[in-house]
């Protein structure tokens, strides 16, 4: 059994990403292909966001969104504890530094509380993260935003398709990012990104920064870098965009599979009434983690851990020394595990997932 099946979804849809790689090798068109101005009109009309800005990867959509925002050294910029490294080292990669904010126990996000506490005369915007594919408080989160002077970015890197209050991941903030990393729910087959903005002068700007600050061929009007998506995984994503919305159907009848039967034996993720999580990963909590990993490994059952340590915590971010006062992230991080989560996994696989979980656990 894989985690995330890529396999399976490229026999799905075999046909049509073949012709589509075939078509960007007989272009030879690698770089800026026309694929490259096709799926950011598309990401576009999908997130209802004016702006949809291919680059890189997730990662570098942080970095050249938070240049874009004009983030200078010593700057700070709010972020969860608990998240993927990116978005802390992205902040300091442009010389700002992450200051970290616990999450709520609900949706393991950004807990709008425990903002304000942190802001300081340094403090420039707010970044929270989406994790695991369901927004994150945006209405508390924006309203805090405002009455500070501070602009609010989504890393949507786990949640591209996902709705909050009726609206679509990426639209909820001044600035929004995302990840086509491949076992994202909307994956390339290797790295890739968006940053998407509404802001005309802001897109400009992004554009620039993600080819090197040229305005023109060779005529460099900013410090950029090199943060291009190329053809191939731009007309891959085309082909799988065209699936997204059934994908994203299929990744919730997992996801309510699962909880239908793990309900009474673990803790299950909890989705509130306003939001629709497209599942980047199904999270459960239990005590004795690593002991159940062990067992559902014997099965064949592939298990990861989203994630073992807090941001704060990482050697990377000692010397901030923020400190261990997360409580909600560091309870996580010694309980959380993710199970197989991928749009093609059968009703007998779930099944068989969590009869061998609740034999793990209760004998
Ligand atoms: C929350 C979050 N932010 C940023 C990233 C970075 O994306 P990428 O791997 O495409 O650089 C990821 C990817 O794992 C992520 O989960």
């Amino acid at each position: 059994m894989k985690f995330c099946d890529l396999h399976r979804q490229y026999l799905e849809y075999q046909s049509e990403i073949d012709a589509a790689i075939a078509s960007v090798i007989k272009s030879t068109t690698f770089i800026n292909g026309p694929d490259i101005p096709a799926l950011e009109a598309e990401l576009a009309e999908f997130s209802g966001v004016p702006y949809a800005l291919t680059c890189s990867s997730g990662s570098d959509a942080i970095s050249i969104a938070l240049m874009a925002m004009d983030i200078k050294p010593g700057d700070e910029v709010i972020c969860p504890a608990f998240t993927f490294i990116s978005t802390g080292t992205m902040i300091s990669i442009v010389g700002a530094v992450p200051i970290f904010a616990d999450v709520d126990s609900v949706t393991f996000n950004l807990d709008p509380d425990k903002i304000e506490a942190k802001i300081t005369d340094k403090t420039k915007g707010i970044i929270a993260v989406s994790v695991f594919g369901q927004c994150a408080n945006f209405d508390a989160i924006n309203q805090i935003a405002k009455k500070h002077g501070l602009w609010v970015m989504e890393d949507a890197a786990q949640s591209f398709g996902a709705e909050y209050k009726g609206k679509l991941s990426c639209s909820l903030t001044d600035i929004a990012t995302t990840s086509f990393f491949p076992a994202k729910p909307l994956g390339c087959y290797g790295d890739g990104g968006a940053v998407f903005s509404t802001d005309p002068e802001i897109a400009e700007k992004i554009k620039m920064i993600r080819n090197h600050g040229q305005e023109k061929r060779y005529h460099h009007k900013i410090i950029g870098v090199n943060g291009r998506m190329d053809t191939l995984q731009a007309a891959i994503i085309r082909v799988k965009l065209k699936h997204f919305q059934h994908e994203i159907i299929e990744r919730n009848r997992v996801a309510n599979s699962y909880s239908k039967t793990l309900n009474d034996i673990v803790d299950t993720p909890r989705i509130l009434e306003h939001n629709m999580s497209v599942w980047a990963q199904y999270t459960i909590q239990v005590s004795g983690r690593d002991n159940l990993r062990e067992k559902l490994a014997q099965y064949d059952i592939p298990t990861a851990v989203h994630y073992p340590m807090p941001l704060p915590s990482q050697e990377a971010f000692k010397n901030l020394g923020q400190g261990r006062n997360f409580p909600v992230s560091n309870r996580l991080s010694e309980t959380v595990i993710s199970l197989p989560m991928h749009p093609f996994l059968s009703n007998d696989e779930i099944e068989y997932i969590a009869k061998k979980i609740k034999e793990a656990l209760h004998g």
